[in-house]
């Protein structure tokens, strides 16, 4: 009789203890379904950008085909001075993108293509190569350099920020995707920053150390002005 007693306790106590349990868990449900009140937000791509994204078009309007983006099928024009093409799958081409955290895009290099240094202020990089190889790498910050070259099926990461290029290995074509961690990653080219744009050859001599000679036959091809 006692032993049935010490048993049928240890029972309650038990079923207490699940009871508790179960109120745990419905409580972490509603709050985290409370933080997060809505699936998307498409960008209403006639607003204007701001920190937080776009406002969200009206749900009603949203269908499919918002959810779904050709633009990278097509190869980009690689007859450019750098014998290359970026084509973007920002939140401002595929508002689907808005407020999720992720974008992508297409690298097409033709034979010595190179997208020239540069960074995205707003996200890290994934690269993924689908055809030919690619020499790609990225400075530190605390200047030491990661280099790699990469054949089709391998894939590479850029730290957010930091200058990284990624230029064609070998004698044929490449075509890698890269997907970011940002739905606007921005991107700033060192070499357009400084010689595409009007920043005065006195002031680009001073602040980089370059020979003022240099500067002015790299704006004269790059179009920079000042
Ligand atoms: C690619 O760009 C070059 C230079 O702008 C242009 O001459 C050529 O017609 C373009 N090719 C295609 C297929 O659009
Ligand atoms: C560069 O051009 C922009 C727009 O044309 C102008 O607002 C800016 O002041 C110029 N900067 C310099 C340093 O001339």
């Amino acid at each position: 009789m006692h032993h049935i007693l010490i048993q049928k306790s240890k029972a309650n106590i038990l079923i207490i203890k699940m009871i508790h349990i179960i109120l745990l868990i419905s409580l972490l449900i509603t709050t985290t379904s409370n933080a997060s009140v809505q699936d998307f937000c498409v960008a209403d791509i006639k607003a204007s950008d701001t920190p937080a994204g776009y406002p969200c078009k009206a749900a009603t309007t949203v269908t499919s085909d918002d959810f779904a983006y050709s633009g990278l099928i097509e190869a980009g024009n690689t007859t450019n001075i750098i014998n290359a093409a970026v084509t973007p799958a920002f939140v401002a081409q595929f508002p689907a993108l808005n407020g999720l955290g992720l974008s992508a895009a297409r690298l097409d290099l033709g034979p010595a293509g190179v997208i020239p240094l540069h960074t995205h202020p707003g996200a890290s990089e994934l690269l993924i190569v689908k055809q030919g190889h690619i020499t790609a790498g990225f400075v530190s910050s605390a200047n030491t350099v990661y280099i790699k070259t990469l054949k089709k099926g391998e894939i590479m990461v850029f730290p957010q920020g930091l200058l990284h290029f990624q230029a064609t290995a070998g004698k044929r074509d490449a075509v890698a995707f890269a997907i970011f961690s940002s739905a606007s990653p921005g991107l700033q080219i060192l070499d357009f920053a400084l010689f595409a744009s009007n920043f005065s050859t006195p002031l680009i001599t001073k602040t980089t150390f370059l020979d003022p000679v240099l500067v002015k036959k790299l704006k004269s091809v790059l179009g920079g002005s000042g």
